[in-house]
């Protein structure tokens, strides 16, 4: 009985899976090498999931990536500013290091198609997620079908600008959802609260090198400063999710990515200010809730190029 591999190469860690008969039967993550060492890091991680998974290569029908930017139909990686990476020609490149089928697509929508299979998107015809980890990225699914536009170059809700003129993004234009949506933003942003507040109840188990994305969370309910941190995240993000709800209008908004481990102290609120915000949200109302996958639905919305042909 064949099986596929699935992996999801984030900013900070590359998640893999083997997949047998719909179900991950072994998981396993390695940090990311980014730049030209991405196919030789990916290479090794997928030898560990078979030795781990049971399963000799012959076994493996093929293996679906998943990977932040543009990719081409050929697997190249046109553009991916935050694993540093310009016309990256990733499918070819480990097709010939495995010997293996590949295919490699975008790891926003490799996640929004594993969440409309297998996860919180399967009951609803019209789903978005979005995800918050390194970067923000975004997959549309429409009446059951993935939305990726001309080449495939769509959905990047990260790269909508949320703030004319803010913070500079790592796309080079100022002000993307991203700059103040991602796990790498609210890191920064706590960093920079707990610099300015020195008597903030955050210095009690972090320094400025340790707070994370998680800290002001962790702290919201004790420590002004975090909560004024995690407010502020959340007026952005309310924004951004607003604007996808007004033009789209899905049934659901699924958030995925690291900043999801917050479950309801993230999606509660959010739901609050996002129904205040769009347009007729009575009469068509857009429930928020986490993707059910976690952190693994890139990697089984990558597996699952394999089934169907993805679709
Ligand atoms: C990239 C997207 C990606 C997202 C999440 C963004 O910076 O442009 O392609 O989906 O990060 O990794």
């Amino acid at each position: 009985m064949g099986c596929i591999i699935g992996l999801d190469v984030g900013g900070t860690f590359i998640k893999g899976l083997v997949l047998k008969d719909g179900k991950a039967v072994y998981e396993r993550d390695v940090p990311t090498r980014a730049g030209d060492e991405l196919a030789d890091c990916i290479e090794g991680l997928v030898e560990e999931l078979a030795a781990g998974g049971g399963v000799t290569f012959s076994q493996i029908d093929g293996v679906g990536v998943c990977c932040p930017g543009v990719i081409t139909d050929e697997g190249a990686v046109v553009k991916a500013a935050n694993l540093g990476l310009t016309n990256y020609p990733l499918g070819a490149l480990l097709a010939g290091k495995l010997g293996l089928p590949v295919k490699v697509c975008n790891d926003a929508n490799a996640a929004a198609l594993g969440e409309a299979k297998y996860g919180a998107g399967a009951g609803v015809k019209d789903s978005i997620l979005i995800t918050l980890g390194t970067g923000v990225g975004g997959g549309i699914v429409i009446d059951g079908k993935l939305f990726e536009g001309n080449k495939k170059a769509g959905a990047e809700i990260g790269h909508m600008v949320i703030e004319r003129g803010g913070v500079r993004c790592s796309c080079g234009r100022y002000g993307c959802f991203e700059a103040y949506c991602s796990a790498r933003a609210l890191t920064q942003s706590t960093r920079e609260a707990m610099k300015y507040d020195t008597g903030s109840a955050m210095w009690k188990t972090y320094n400025y090198d340790t707070a994370d994305g998680r800290t002001a969370f962790e702290y919201m309910d004790s420590d002004p400063a975090a909560k004024k941190v995690v407010d502020k995240y959340l007026k952005y993000l309310a924004c951004g999710v607003a604007n996808l709800a007004n033009i789209f209008r899905p049934q659901k908004i699924l958030i995925g990515g690291g900043v999801a481990a917050q479950g309801t102290r993230l999606t509660k609120p959010l739901q609050t200010l996002v129904d205040a915000e769009i347009f007729a949200a009575d009469y068509a109302p857009v429930e928020i809730a986490c993707a059910s996958l976690g952190n693994r639905a890139g990697a089984y919305g990558a597996a699952a190029l394999f089934i169907d042909g993805g679709e």
